[in-house]
């Protein structure tokens, strides 16, 4: 049978219903097409263990199917006791890993579907929702998670819960099929912002400070960048347009970063922000999925036609023009760092993102313990680590043994390509996936590192990322380098973005295979060792000697570098 269109889907959902609740009444182990788009809406997706599809197919078996349920956690903060729900989530429900997310989420993995209404409650019975943490709508709004004791720390993460909350969907579809169970015909229902076939696509906020970048705040379809003069909060500058999915081959489809659209003091961002979502909910692609995210609205349209069309629904709100901004890193801090209020946090380096014992490194044990023996609370970071914070001085050492005692490495015995490194989950879960990601990653960075030590650049900072299909989840475009999945084994090589999240990469070399990777990262770092001026890193060099070539995007990240440079310019 043919997929149906999702916008059709949706506005026949009667607001994101649709048939989960009759579906879960029955004792079968998976979901029909429609209510597969629809449940992302309420935080899972449908998928299956694909390590093991083939054999069964052969075996005339149904797929191993599985759900993905994902915990929509705003700014990426936690207590501890919600921490350890979804540690007891990952043994009585899921694979016995937790992931952390690179929009500060947390994954359970390989729960089933008769498991799934459990599951959700116990999540919202810790105070946290899995509700929009997919699907068409304002997803989990990102913000610093630095939790540094000043005004202007405290009001990004204010700012992402209250945007958090006044996006959230209205419809009661979500506590009638997970949680209560009562179905609520007689009241008429509303959904004031999001209307009956809600956004024509996700939809992403995230809010970060200068002059770090954690955030990544330029991929974000709302990039929020607060305004302090002397300390005192004033405002915020709102970026739009970014987003980074694109399919290899369509040129049609790439990634974008945001611009600066205006600034706009505090008191007005939330509705400047409402207004950015319904020009994309009035006049996003809804034809075309592959083209309905805000940045090919912009481009379309222009900013501009944008701006006008936002200021004309936010009447009232005062308005200037964007504040400069100087950013320097998209790193988190790891190791150990004072608040400002006399106490400590500590950045703990995760591999990946996963939250599993593995061998000797035993993370899901040490932060169970960490939470069951001092309570910190937590951040989830947007590079998939976490920071403990609230720590007195005197509690140090004991974190640091805990820690020691767990194999959890410490960031004075990882590389700095290891610290920063990211990669999606990929296989053996997502049901995208061209290649492997997650998986690859950690033994890549082994012959990487090997090539690094031998050419005398073992600890240059370097941003490396991947990703098993082109839709990006680990953001690979702004990467110094980056491997994106074509085929089992097979990847296209970006390289060219930056250590501060502010430039794209292109499309480096069409294809390499998984074992070619080494070789070809020593090609391009000999040229680097070759080249750079003094100490000047692989993003300073890359961009003082390249451009992106002649033909501006999309070229840039469908046609190799190589054939970029042969056109001459101006052309
Ligand atoms: C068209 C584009 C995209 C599609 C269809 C898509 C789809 C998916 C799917 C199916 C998963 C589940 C994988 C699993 O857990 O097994 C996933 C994970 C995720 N995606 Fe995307 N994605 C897209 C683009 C992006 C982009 C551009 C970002 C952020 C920059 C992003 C952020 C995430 C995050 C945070 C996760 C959770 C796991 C992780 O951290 O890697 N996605 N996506
Ligand atoms: S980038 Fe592709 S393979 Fe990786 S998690 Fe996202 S959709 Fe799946």
């Amino acid at each position: 049978m043919a997929k149906r269109n999702v916008e059709d889907i949706k506005r026949e959902s009667r607001h994101l219903r649709g048939g989960i609740a009759d579906e879960l009444a029955k004792g079968t182990t998976h979901f029909g097409e429609d209510d597969i788009q629809l449940l992302k809406f309420h935080g899972s997706y449908q998928q299956d263990d694909r390590d093991v599809r083939k054999e069964r197919q052969k075996a005339g078996e149904e797929r191993a199917f599985i759900m993905m349920v994902r915990s929509k956690i705003p700014g990426g903060r936690l207590t501890p006791e919600q921490y350890l729900v979804h540690d007891r989530c990952a043994d009585d429900f899921g694979n016995g890993t937790i992931r952390i997310t690179s929009r500060q989420g947390f994954q359970i993995h390989g729960v089933l579907k008769g498991d799934l209404r459990s599951h959700i409650r116990r999540i919202n019975e810790s105070g946290l929702t899995t509700w929009g943490a997919c699907g068409d709508v304002v997803r989990n709004v990102m913000a610093t998670p630095v939790p540094l004791d000043t005004p202007v720390h405290r009001d990004t993460q204010t700012l992402a819960r209250e945007l958090s909350e006044a996006f959230a969907a209205k419809s009661r579809a979500y506590s009638e099929i997970w949680l209560d169970g009562q179905r609520v015909t007689d009241e008429p229902e509303e959904e004031p912002l999001y209307g009956e076939v809600y956004l024509p696509r996700k939809f992403k906020i995230g809010i970060a400070i200068p002059p770090r970048n954690d955030v990544d705040i330029l991929t974000h379809d709302i990039g929020l960048v607060p305004h302090a003069p002397d300390g005192e909060l004033d405002g915020y500058t709102v970026f739009v347009g970014g987003g980074f999915g694109m399919t290899h081959g369509k040129t049609e489809t790439h990634p974008a970063l945001a611009q600066p659209l205006l600034y706009a003091a505090r008191g007005d961002v939330v509705a400047i922000c409402r207004a950015i979502i319904t020009v994309q909910r009035d006049h996003g692609d809804r034809e075309n999925r592959k083209r309905a995210r805000m940045k090919y609205l912009i481009e379309t349209k222009g900013l501009e036609w944008f701006r006008g069309e936002v200021l004309s629904r936010a009447e009232g709100a005062w308005v200037s023009d964007p504040k400069p901004i100087t950013w320097e890193t998209v790193e988190d801090p790891l190791g150990w760092h004072e608040q400002g209020d006399g106490r400590l946090f500590l950045g703990v380096w995760v591999e990946d993102g996963r939250i599993a014992d593995k061998g000797e490194r035993r993370w899901r044990s040490a932060f169970r313990a960490i939470c069951e023996r001092f309570g910190f609370p937590i951040r989830l970071t947007p590079n998939c680590n976490i920071l403990l914070h609230d720590i007195e001085p005197a509690q140090r050492s004991e974190v640091d043994a805990l820690l020691a005692e767990h194999g959890i490495p410490t960031v004075d015995h990882l590389t700095r390509v290891r610290q920063t490194a990211m990669a999606c989950v990929a296989l053996p879960t997502c049901g995208l996936a061209l290649a492997e990601s997650e998986r690859a990653l950690p033994g890549l960075l082994d012959r990487i590192e090997e090539v690094m030590r031998d050419l005398g650049l073992a600890d240059e900072p370097i941003l490396i990322r991947m990703t098993g299909c082109p839709n990006g989840c680990a953001r690979p475009y702004n990467a110094d380098i980056a491997f994106v999945g074509r085929s089992p084994e097979k990847y296209a090589m970006f390289v060219g973005g930056s250590a501060d999240g502010c430039r794209l990469a292109g499309l480096h070399t069409h294809t390499v295979t998984a074992d070619e990777i080494p070789g070809a990262v020593r090609a391009l770092l000999e040229e680097f060792r070759a080249n750079r001026r003094g100490s000047e890193t692989f993003s300073a060099w890359w961009g003082r000697t390249q451009t992106s070539g002649a033909a501006p995007h999309p070229e840039q990240f469908h046609v190799e570098l190589a054939a970029r440079r042969s056109v001459p310019q101006g052309e």
